[in-house]
């Protein structure tokens, strides 16, 4: 899918969906860190470890579109969803960076901070491999919504995306970098507190900060 269909999805979603409560295939979304309130972001920047792909980290900044992602089929599916179809709490998605086109991945890599398993942004155009695949998995509820706290396990190693207020990048461990201030993202062996997020749908894309 091109990047200008899927920008075309998440402004269709937005405008139509804000009293909407359930999360459906194609919403533009933000994902927060329920802990920290840190958003789930992603920057033009590449790790300069483990996997050397694309930068996944949260952010403290709202309102800025870099950290809006859209919600699309998983992997394998043999055709996208429609949208608007209600996500159920056990389904597997993956995640589009809506501005650099690129999905929510993890794989057998060390992250830069904690050592533990390296999550990036991978692909092109919204097309990756099945290392883009997450299993939301639901605190409450059967249908995943903006009032459901969750967890998101990466499917092809078992991991837990989670983050920590105890692992950002300061200027000792990453001297000018531009995610200096923001928050290491990690798929952890064991879903703990670290581990619960909640997503926000939104109009997020109309401020031009980015
Ligand atoms: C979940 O979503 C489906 C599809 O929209 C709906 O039929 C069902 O009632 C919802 N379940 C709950 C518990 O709200």
């Amino acid at each position: 899918m091109h990047l200008s269909k899927i920008l075309f999805f998440a402004l269709l979603n937005a405008s139509l969906g804000s009293a909407e409560q359930f999360l459906t295939c194609n919403s533009g979304i933000k994902v927060t860190h329920k802990s920290t309130g840190f958003h789930l972001t992603s920057s033009e920047i590449n790790w300069g470890s483990g996997s050397g792909q694309q930068s996944v980290t949260a952010t403290s900044q709202n309102g800025d579109s870099t950290s809006m992602w859209m919600v699309v089929e998983n992997n394998d599916a043999a055709e996208s969803c429609a949208p608007g179809t209600v996500m159920s709490c056990d389904s597997v998605v993956r995640f589009t960076h809506l501005v650099t086109g690129k999905n929510l991945h993890s794989h057998n890599f060390r992250s830069p901070l904690t050592q533990e398993q390296e999550v990036s942004a991978f692909g092109e155009d919204g097309k990756g491999d099945g290392g883009d695949d997450w299993k939301v998995v639901c605190t409450k509820g059967s249908n995943w919504s903006t009032d459901t706290p969750f967890y998101l396990q990466h499917v092809a190693t078992g991991k837990w995306l989670s983050s920590s207020n105890q692992a950002r990048f300061n200027q000792q461990n990453c001297p000018n970098c531009p995610i200096v201030g923001q928050l290491e993202v990690v798929g952890i062996r064991q879903k703990s507190d670290a581990s619960i997020w909640v997503v926000q749908r939104g109009a997020f894309l109309l401020d031009k900060d980015a």
